[in-house]
């Protein structure tokens, strides 16, 4: 791969998709076998938030530590950027110090405007429209339980969302079938559906939009959901939940999914709201193979970038 950033999944090609995720995959094997594998010794990556974050704060820490590097926690809060320094000037300081920028931000613009002032990758790590990171971890979950992708249908139930964007991109590019089932109002960027329709077309994949979960799940083999209110969004938070109301996923709905279906969740999960606790901590559940998986594939992506145009052996 020769790629500087990552912002979103349409920055890969397929190559690049199943080489982070053999990447991943290997990775993964040789840190069980607690074989340590440290080709980013001496690197240090910076991590910008200005959204809350479990998942993706602890996996890029513990990730660059296990590759030898060095993570560096950047509150926006303690950050001149919170007092009116430019998001170039900030880029173009990072680029000096660090080699490489993680940002979770609000409007996607603003890591598009990082990524072009910065020298060094910059790695969406989730903004309003995006959550490309979440998607390679979701591929290696899906992979590791189902041993194949293509051909497989995938049924997100809920929000039209950043999650659900990133979802887009991915499917058709590596033959996975996806179906969409969200309330009328609430169907994904236009833009971004339009180029998954005209990828999906293009690869001969399924790419269906409805509003009936049921249809949605029919004969699914993966069903995903997320929160039905995403960060930022407080202020819809009383409108969105009567809007989802009959979009939650539990014992009636998986009903029509095939039997082996998986269920899977970016997690975090809101029991009795987008999933009852009976399917989030049942026997189809994957939701912590799927969190986990975060480091690993992470991992993968960092020495993608970090090493990008150099000979990677694990
Ligand atoms: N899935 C995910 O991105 O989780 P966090 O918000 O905890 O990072
Ligand atoms: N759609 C959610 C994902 C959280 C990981 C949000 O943006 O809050």
């Amino acid at each position: 791969m020769d790629k500087k950033d990552f912002l979103r999944v349409a920055d890969y090609t397929k190559r690049d998709m199943l080489d982070v995720l053999d990447l991943a995959s290997r990775i993964k094997a040789r840190q069980k076998k607690g074989d340590p594998f440290q080709p980013l010794t001496g690197k240090t990556l910076g991590l910008i938030f200005q959204k809350s974050s479990t998942r993706t704060r602890v996996s890029f820490e513990v990730g660059m530590y296990q590759l030898g590097g060095y993570p560096l926690f950047l509150s926006a809060n303690d950050l001149q950027l919170k007092r009116g320094e430019t998001i170039g000037d900030t880029a173009q300081t990072l680029s000096r110090m660090l080699d490489a920028i993680m940002l979770r931000t609000f409007a996607h613009s603003e890591i598009e405007e990082l990524a072009r002032y910065a020298t060094v990758p910059v790695i969406n790590g989730l903004t309003d429209d995006h959550h490309p990171c979440q998607i390679m971890a979701d591929l290696l979950t899906v992979l590791e339980h189902k041993k194949k992708l293509k051909g497989l249908t995938v049924t997100w139930v809920g929000d039209g969302n950043n999650v659900l964007n990133s979802w887009i991109e991915a499917a058709p590019m590596l033959g996975i079938n996806l179906r969409m089932a969200v309330p009328k109002g609430y169907a994904p960027d236009k833009e971004i559906l339009k180029y998954g329709v005209d990828l999906a077309r293009k690869e001969g994949t399924e790419m269906l939009l409805t509003n009936d979960p049921v249809e949605g799940v029919k004969k699914s083999d993966v069903i995903y959901t997320d929160v039905w209110v995403s960060m930022g969004q407080d202020a819809e938070k009383e409108k969105k939940l009567r809007d989802f109301r009959d979009f939650q996923i539990n014992e009636t709905l998986v009903k029509h999914a095939n039997r082996d279906y998986l269920f899977m969740h970016c997690l975090p999960a809101h029991r009795g709201e987008e999933v009852s606790a009976g399917v989030i901590d049942g026997p189809n559940s994957i939701v912590f193979d799927e969190a986990e998986n975060r480091l690993h594939a992470q991992k993968a992506i960092l020495v993608m970038h970090l090493l990008r145009g150099k000979k990677i052996n694990v």
